[in-house]
């Protein structure tokens, strides 16, 4: 079979083993904790649960297009009109959707600031797009250089407030500048994954009115802060034109009946996401205070994870980690090769991973 080459050097995404097949291969007996992908780690509000038991009788039947219950309900919640949201099977979808309908040129650019979410990459290389990336400064984006990289083929600039693996913030004066530098057939994308988390921190800037602004689209989600990232669920907020284009590329059914369901439930959950938002900073406390008593280095974070530095190989700390059953990630693939990135967990959790570091650390 012949393919383009765009297609053949792409590498398939490799996602986590499943826990029991870690286990059987590692010889772990003990608990596994897994800190790898940012998922809350009191899982879903009891409320999403009886949503999802209610909801089964009727997985019989194709999802409602349109998710009209849960596009009320969100509009209402953020005082936005229905025409200026669209939901995707995650916001993964969305980035997917925005590549097939504003970067479908041949010479389009896609700009963005590295490292950063991934999939910006992945999705592009897949549409054998020319990624332009502009490098982080002080785990931040680096806003002065990435207007310069602006040009005539750009088509799509990746802003994600706050950064994954980083959980450093953009401010919105220098999200403004980008948008004021990206005219006509340019789309900003400002990618909130974990707005939730960021809001709760004194000096983070709303930015939901930026949607008005331009061609701006903010990308949130249903993953993190409200623990449903097996579902798929997340949404795009931006001027009714947009969504309009959006639309008529995205797949009719895209987002399945028990996710928006579930997502309905879960926005009534008030509760949950404070308490998730709670435990989750208290955690990072906790991981900064640990990391200074240890000596290490580490990004402030606005987000659930955090990034950190070991003074040693990242991999092989990753490793010993695993070998003890917990689970983060290693950052050494992104040039990160003394860095680590672990979500953060419960108090016990969060305990666990940090006396098997020590441990791994003095020997
Ligand atoms: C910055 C960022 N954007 C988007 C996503 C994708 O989230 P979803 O589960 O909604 O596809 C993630 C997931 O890790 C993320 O970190």
């Amino acid at each position: 079979m012949r393919v383009d080459k765009h297609i053949e050097k792409l590498k398939p995404y490799e996602g986590g083993k499943p826990i029991e097949e870690l286990r059987r291969e590692l010889g772990i007996n003990g608990r596994i904790i897994k800190l790898a992908s940012n998922e809350n780690p009191l899982g879903p509000s009891k409320k999403a649960i009886e949503a999802i038991k209610s909801i089964a009788d009727s997985v019989n039947l194709y999802p409602d297009g349109d998710c009209f219950y849960l596009k009320n309900k969100l509009a209402e919640k953020l005082s936005v009109s229905r025409n200026n949201i669209i939901f995707g099977n995650g916001s993964d979808e969305l980035i997917e959707l925005i590549y097939r309908t504003f970067a479908t040129g041949l010479n389009d650019e896609i700009l963005y600031c590295y490292p950063t979410f991934v999939e910006y990459k992945i999705i592009g290389m897949s549409f054998g797009k020319k990624l332009v990336e502009v490098p982080l400064k002080n785990f931040s984006y680096d806003i002065d250089a990435l207007i310069e990289h602006i040009n005539d083929r750009t088509r799509v600039i990746f802003l994600n407030t706050p950064n994954n693996p980083t959980g450093a913030i953009i401010k919105k004066a220098d999200i403004e500048r980008v948008i004021d530098n990206a005219p006509d057939n340019k789309l900003v994308v400002i990618d909130e994954a974990y707005y939730e988390y960021a809001i709760s921190e004194d000096d983070y800037e709303e930015l939901l009115e930026l949607y008005k602004k331009g061609n701006v689209i903010i990308l949130r989600t249903f993953s993190k802060a409200y623990g449903l990232a097996g579902l798929r669920i997340g949404y795009g907020i931006a001027r009714a034109e947009i969504i309009d284009y959006l639309n008529r590329v995205r797949p009719p059914f895209n987002v399945n009946i028990v996710a928006q369901s579930t997502a309905l439930a879960a926005l009534d959950d008030r509760e949950h996401i404070r308490n998730s938002v709670e435990v989750s900073r208290r955690g990072k406390f906790y991981l900064y205070s640990e990391f200074d008593r240890m000596g290490l280095r580490y990004v402030k974070s606005y987000t659930n994870y955090v990034l950190f530095d070991v003074n040693r190989d990242a991999d092989f700390i990753y490793r010993e980690l695993l070998k003890r059953g917990v689970i983060v990630r290693s950052m050494a693939g992104y040039g990160y090769k003394t860095m680590l990135r672990v979500t953060v967990g419960t108090d016990e959790e969060n305990r666990i991973f940090i006396s098997n570091l020590e441990e791994i650390l003095n020997v």
